[in-house]
């Protein structure tokens, strides 16, 4: 029986699963290193206030107290700031001014968690409180509370970023036959990963070396970071070695470094014994990175027949108190200027304000490519209300507006070269599945009988896999990625890659990759990643870029060796290599299919029986760097009903038509989409974090924060159209985040298409029973 390869296209069962299911997973909590301290953190009560004097004696007289660390102990080290991924500064610890409602105050040192917690407890903190801003359209009035004080500039305003043509898009709005004007408020959620952020820092004072297990997105960066940041005190980078175990979930939130993980490095370093920091809950909800918190104002200009001629969209991004997003340094704002979507704009012109407030931190890429979430929302609601401005079918005016498929590659007016698209096959297939035609008679008789029925588009397009060096970097460091692959004597592989998986599948779908180029089983492939000691360097995984970058690195890793193992090929062949060809994951000679060699035959060759002259072994390295981004996309219908007495949205279906290229894993392509769905249903319906006037959070535990589970989850349907990027080594694009990106549109303007008839134009996300009644209620159609 013909052995199974497993290469693309194959639905190989997860082979990390093997240990997942058994419990046998290694996280950064299951780290124990002998005589291991732990440490714990204290955290401001306040959002803005002065710090008076901080006690720490009573902390120190609790047995098994070791070291309780406070911003005055780090600055004669120089580590009581910390740069951020944007350039921005942040504190570690602060000497004078807390910003935010569970910062960072100081950290207890002890010899068991439990007395860590008490030492904490017993941290004595004098505050005084100071004014409190949290609104970032109020932070930017002027004589606004100034959040900080250190910068020379004195108010609350970040940075100012635009991108196209001003003038142009003004001319085509007063010329416009149509305009059409939406706010939009895109609020401040979190990731929520299972597993909270944590690290065991470990620092052997003989040897000088640094070993850290983090849970990190993005194990080299850090490497880099802590050098840079701690060189100073004889961290280097070749003594720094960081191990990104086993992660459970990431999706942007464990890009960026946080205080705990620089206290825990810098306890260790001081005290030369393994210090563990394991954030709990609320600590990770209310201190570690949001994501959104974006205030839209968007336009649509375009002909009275639905022809969209031009979009203008002025943004405030509310950043908290440090710009501490994981954007490429290029762009401020992310990728958001991919918010023309799937339609041919001749003019557009976007402009993003970033402003400090007194919140947390962050502004992260929380499944998505930095922002493209807030473009899509944005735009695929704004198509809705042209179509309800002019009465057209948004279907139908999607279908006229698409930019058609011969148009690719397709350059955007706001500067984005779209690789491959086919929207008008997607739209057609996801309203064929959900029997478009059928729903809209449906809707029409239910309206008549007073029951609220909605039916709601999203046709997205993507961005993802940054990218390309000539634009891409974080911190400087160009955003490539990299593979390197060793064939041994047996024929059986090591794989290591600069990417990180926090759930993925990587040990798969990057096996398979080197199976279908290689023609060796994917059982025989072992994938690595995560440890900077091994792993060539990367960029890390965020942003769905692992495909895109580090698999177009593996697949011409691959193909590097293919060619050398040719060679070999041929000499045992006794052929020329021009007569030897790779077929049926074979080298044969030409015409002679008899005559050949598998890559197991050739590998052990490398080793035993290599041409004269010829390195032995078989291996390869590349560092990609991919000529362009590559564009999934997808259109997405939702169909939802709206209970009159309690305002419920009840989602009834929900098809979901992606094109993410050619795929490498079709079982694990639709868990990635499952799951994405459900994390664009969450902010849709669902999740947001507000605060009060005094800058207190009022959504920190899961009681208030409404993570969706599997009871609130509809069933998902999903379907595929295959359009595969022309640049790509293999054809793929990325596919994790699309479901994130696409949703929330589908479902917003579901619930809009529902109360359509009595004038609602839009309501902001997450639309709660309690908004949606409050509607009926006005309309007196209540229940
Ligand atoms: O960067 P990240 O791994 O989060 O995202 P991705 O590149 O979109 O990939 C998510 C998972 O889906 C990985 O295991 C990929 O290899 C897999 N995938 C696939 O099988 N085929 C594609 N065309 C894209 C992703």
């Amino acid at each position: 029986m013909a052995v199974e390869i497993g290469g693309i296209g194959h639905s190989v069962k997860r082979k990390e699963d093997a240990r997942f299911i058994r419990g046998k997973g290694k996280y950064v909590d299951d780290v124990k290193l002998p005589g291991m301290l732990y440490m714990d953190i204290a955290r401001s009560p306040l959002a803005h206030a002065r710090i008076k004097n901080i006690d720490t004696s009573k902390a120190l007289k609790i047995p098994g107290v070791v070291a309780v660390i406070t911003g005055k102990d780090l600055v004669p080290l120089n580590l009581h700031w910390m740069p951020t991924l944007m350039s921005d500064k942040q504190m570690v610890l602060p000497t004078d001014t807390v910003l935010y409602q569970a910062q960072e105050v100081a950290a207890v040192v002890a010899t068991e968690r439990y007395i860590a917690a008490d030492g904490v407890d017993a941290i004595e903190v004098d505050y005084e409180p100071l004014p409190v801003v949290v609104d970032p359209i109020k932070a930017l009035q002027p004589g606004a509370t100034i959040v900080r004080e250190d910068r020379e500039q004195k108010d609350n305003h970040i940075w100012h970023w635009e991108v196209g043509d001003r003038a142009g898009t003004d001319k085509a709005f007063a010329d416009a036959e149509v305009v059409v004007k939406q706010d939009l408020y895109i609020p401040r959620i979190h990731v929520s990963s299972i597993e909270t952020c944590g690290i065991v820092a470990s620092f052997d004072k003989i040897e000088g070396k640094l070993t850290v297990y983090m849970t990190t997105q993005a194990p080299h960066a850090i490497r880099t970071v802590i050098a840079l940041v701690a060189g100073h005190l004889g961290l280097a980078e070749h003594k720094i070695r960081v191990i990104s175990p086993d992660i459970g979930g990431g999706f942007g939130g464990k890009v960026p470094v946080y205080p705990g993980y620089v206290l825990a490095i810098g306890a260790s370093v001081l005290t030369g014994v393994p210090v563990k920091w394991i954030e709990d809950r609320a600590e990770n909800i209310q201190a570690d990175s949001f994501a959104r918190d974006y205030h839209i104002s968007a336009e649509l200009a375009a002909k009275k027949d639905g022809t969209m001629q031009a979009l203008r969209v002025k943004t405030i991004a509310d950043h908290g108190a440090f710009d501490a997003a994981a954007n490429p340094s290029k762009y401020p704002a992310g990728l958001f200027h991919i918010i023309t979507g799937s339609y041919p704009f001749q003019k557009s012109f976007v402009e993003v304000d970033g402003a400090y407030t007194n919140k947390p931190p962050g502004g992260i890429a929380y499944r998505c490519s930095f922002r493209v979430t807030e473009a899509a929302f944005t735009i695929e609601r704004l198509v809705d209300v042209l179509a309800l401005e002019i009465k057209k079918d948004p279907a139908e005016l999607r279908m006229q507006n698409f930019i058609p498929p011969t148009a690719f590659p397709y350059k955007s007016v706001l500067g984005w070269e779209y690789d491959s698209g086919d929207y008008g096959r997607a739209l057609k297939l996801a309203m064929d599945t959900i029997g478009y035609a059928e729903l809209r008679k449906e809707q029409a008789e239910k309206r008549k009988r007073g029951e609220l029925m909605g039916i709601g588009i999203s046709s997205f397009t993507e961005i993802v896999g940054a990218g390309p060096s000539k634009d891409f970097d974080i911190l400087g460091i160009k955003m490539f990625d990299s593979a390197e692959i060793r064939v041994h004597p047996t024929g059986k592989v090591m794989v290591r890659i600069g990417v990180k998986s926090q759930g993925q599948g990587h040990e798969t779908t990057f096996g398979q990759i080197v199976a279908e180029e290689l023609g060796i089983p994917v059982a025989d492939i072992a994938v690595e990643e995560g440890d900077t000691d091994t792993a060539p360097y990367g960029l890390g995984t965020y942003a769905s870029r692992s495909t895109p970058v580090a698999g177009g690195a593996t697949a011409i890793a691959a193909r590097k060796i293919r060619e050398k193992a040719k060679l070999i090929a041929a000499h045992l062949l006794e052929a020329n290599p021009d007569d030897i060809e790779w077929k049926d994951y074979k080298f044969q000679v030409k015409g002679v299919p008899a005559k050949s060699k598998t890559m197991q035959e050739v590998a052990f060759a490398a080793y035993t029986n290599h041409p004269q002259g010829m390195e032995a072994g078989l291996e390869a390295v590349d560092y990609y760097d991919p000529p362009n981004l590559t564009f999934p996309f997808g259109s997405y219908i939702c169909v939802v009903d709206i209970d009159r007495g309690t305002g419920e949205v009840k989602i009834r279906r929900f098809v979901a038509v992606d094109d993410c290229g050619t795929i490498i894993n079709p079982m694990i392509v639709e868990g990635q989409i499952h799951g994405g769905l459900t994390m664009g249903l969450a902010p849709a319906l669902y999740e947001q974090i507000t605060y009060d006037e005094q800058g207190n959070i009022q959504g920190g535990t899961f009681m208030d924060y409404l993570l969706p589970t599997a009871m609130e989850t509809p069933n998902w349907e999903t379907a595929k159209t295959t359009t595969p990027s022309p640049h790509h080594p293999i054809g793929a694009k990325g596919v994790g985040e699309s479901a994130t990106v696409g949703a929330p549109a589908a479902i917003a303007n579901a619930v809009v298409d529902a109360l359509a008839h009595l004038g609602v134009r839009h309501i902001d996300i997450p639309i709660t029973p309690w908004k949606v009644q409050k509607i009926l209620k006005d309309n007196g159609v209540a229940e």
